[in-house]
């Protein structure tokens, strides 16, 4: 495992890290048995920072992880997140009181005093035009109450608009073969400010693992059954937002680029970090399998010009015209 400086925070974080969102909710039928062993896994693997949310499963992969670290001594840099458990969800809602009461709740979920960064979680666009919610997090960091905090994002301009906030130490985003469009203007300026980058759905909710057909079926409880059209919340956050046809013909050109004795969710991963701009991809995993087949992304050879032109191809091909100017 391979290691990158997290913005201006000082840490050093795998480049492959843990996405905690499957362990908690809304991805079908979870084993906390399962959830716990693919976590230790990861730590086994080298990995270093698991990226969370107060509202995955209501605090249980917050909980989950704070067993974790109960049971283990490295250091984990655990992520979080708070606004979504606002309903509805409004820029009104993050406000002193709220993010106040979010971060107690994540406190008592990770069992700790301080927690190392809090993300905004896609916080509506009026957000980033109120610096009193900014100022907010400036005075719990006063307090003692986070370490660090960012922001996670949906669309590049909100990216852009949020790390003119100084205090801002990192963006998530969505980032992936099939949503390039953060590295043209916005990598560039938050490699400026010195901005970490978490790129989110890096398998685009698993379609990247290239193991999905039309013949797969999802769970009631899981998001790419019941957002598939964005019912619940943002589409792009379900297969990255191209309709499963489109993604099932791209995954099968994208294939034939798999290096021998790798799988096409190494290169979808040794893919996004290729990019100097990122700091770290954060896929989610439930398996410990999952876990060993991410973490193993950070050993590939670096891919060459040719290889990136061909992802490049099918991007502009076949998705470009459905999300490229849409986030
Ligand atoms: N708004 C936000 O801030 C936001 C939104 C989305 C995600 N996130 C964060 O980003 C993380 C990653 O995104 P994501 O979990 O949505 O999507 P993702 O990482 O693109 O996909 C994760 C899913 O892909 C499948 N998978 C993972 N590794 C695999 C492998 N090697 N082979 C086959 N299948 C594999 C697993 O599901 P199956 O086994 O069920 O197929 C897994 O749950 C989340 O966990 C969360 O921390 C944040």
């Amino acid at each position: 495992m391979l290691y990158r400086q997290l913005g201006r925070t000082g840490w050093k974080v795998s480049e492959i890290s843990f996405g905690a969102w499957g362990i908690g909710s809304a991805w079908g039928k979870v084993d906390d048995r399962e959830s716990l062993a693919a976590l230790h896994r990861a730590l086994d693997l080298g990995v270093n920072l698991i990226d969370t949310a107060d509202v995955y499963g209501m605090g249980h992969s917050e909980r989950l992880i704070a067993r974790l670290k109960k049971e283990r001594r490295e250091t984990i840099y655990v992520t979080t997140k708070a606004g979504r458990r606002l309903s509805p969800h409004t820029a009104d809602g993050y406000n002193r009181e709220n993010l106040t009461r979010f971060i107690e709740d994540s406190l008592r979920n990770l069992e700790t005093d301080c927690l190392d960064l809090v993300q905004l979680h896609c916080p509506a666009p009026e957000v980033y035009y109120r610096p009193e919610v900014f100022g907010v997090l400036d005075d719990l960091a006063k307090a003692g109450k986070i370490r660090y905090y960012g922001v996670s994002v949906e669309k590049v301009e909100e990216a852009l608009k949020a790390i003119e906030f100084p205090g801002v130490q990192t963006i998530q985003i969505i980032f992936n073969m099939f949503r390039v469009r953060p590295a043209e203007l916005f990598f560039p300026e938050a490699q400026r400010r010195q901005v970490g980058i978490l790129a989110r759905v890096p398998l685009a909710s698993g379609m990247l693992a290239g193991k999905m057909s039309r013949e797969s079926v999802f769970a009631a409880d899981d998001h790419r059954n019941f957002n598939r059209h964005g019912e619940i919340f943002d589409v792009g956050e379900t297969f990255s937002g191209v309709d499963f046809e489109t993604a099932l013909a791209a995954v099968e050109q994208l294939r034939a680029l798999v290096p021998p004795g790798a799988t096409l969710a190494q290169l979808a991963l040794r893919w996004i970090l290729m990019f100097d701009a990122v700091t770290c991809a954060i896929p989610g995993a439930k398996r410990p399998s999952q876990v060993e087949e991410n973490a193993r992304a950070s050993d590939l050879p670096l891919l060459s010009g040719a290889q990136m032109g061909k992802v490049r191809e099918v991007y502009d091909t076949r998705i470009r015209k459905l999300v490229h100017q849409r986030w």
